[in-house]
């Protein structure tokens, strides 16, 4: 599995429900990263994509424990457990391969499934904002290390520039 997070410098990731800020540029690189894959998220983070819905063109796993009705193109797991089966399962039916899986948050599935992450896509944006969810601190964490961070890029919508940084797995603890 890996994971992709947007998060400012303190590692916050959303503020009431929602994205701190939405970069258009990095909202279409989400979307080519995981288009043709697995997203891993849960439900308080699929409220917040358009309508409510899962995300189309790519299989869509939702952690909940509470029974939802069937949506077209989603999984559920109401467990650890049941999504590791459920992964399994695909890589078996589709031939995905470890890093086809993408978790997409918010802070309790990021939590929960970094043990099982072997990289970090980390968008970092330049300002701290608001926030009350946070994605785990990697720079602290001994069992990451930053492999690469690109060049600076503005966003003028928002007033602000963000980077892209790459984190790998050094400790595997599986
Ligand atoms: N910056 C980013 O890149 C980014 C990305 C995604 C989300 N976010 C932000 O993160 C925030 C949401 O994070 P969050 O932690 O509140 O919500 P969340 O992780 O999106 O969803 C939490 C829900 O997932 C389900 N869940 C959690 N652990 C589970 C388990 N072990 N088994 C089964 N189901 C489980 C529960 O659903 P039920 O209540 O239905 O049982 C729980 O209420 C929002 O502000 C959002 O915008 C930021």
């Amino acid at each position: 599995m890996i994971a992709i997070v947007n998060t400012d410098p303190g590692w916050g990731i959303g503020k009431a429900g929602a994205l701190q800020v939405h970069i258009s540029q990095d909202l279409q690189r989400f979307k080519k990263m995981t288009v043709g894959k697995v997203i891993i998220y849960g439900s308080k983070t699929m409220q917040t994509y358009p309508n409510g819905k899962p995300l189309p063109l790519r299989k869509n796993i939702i952690l909940t424990r509470n029974p939802q009705p069937a949506m077209t193109g989603a999984y559920l797991a109401d467990s650890l457990e049941e999504l590791l089966e459920l992964v399994e399962e695909l890589k078996n039916d589709y031939n995905y391969r470890d890093d086809d899986f993408i978790v997409v948050g918010g802070e309790s599935i990021y939590k929960l499934l970094l043990p099982f992450c072997t990289e970090c896509h980390v968008t970092r944006i330049n300002q701290e904002l608001p926030a009350d969810s946070y994605f785990p601190n990697l720079d602290i964490d001994r069992e990451w290390e930053l492999i690469n961070q690109s060049e600076w890029l503005e966003d003028t919508k928002n007033n602000l520039r963000f980077c892209y940084l790459h984190y790998r797995r050094i400790i595997d603890n599986n």
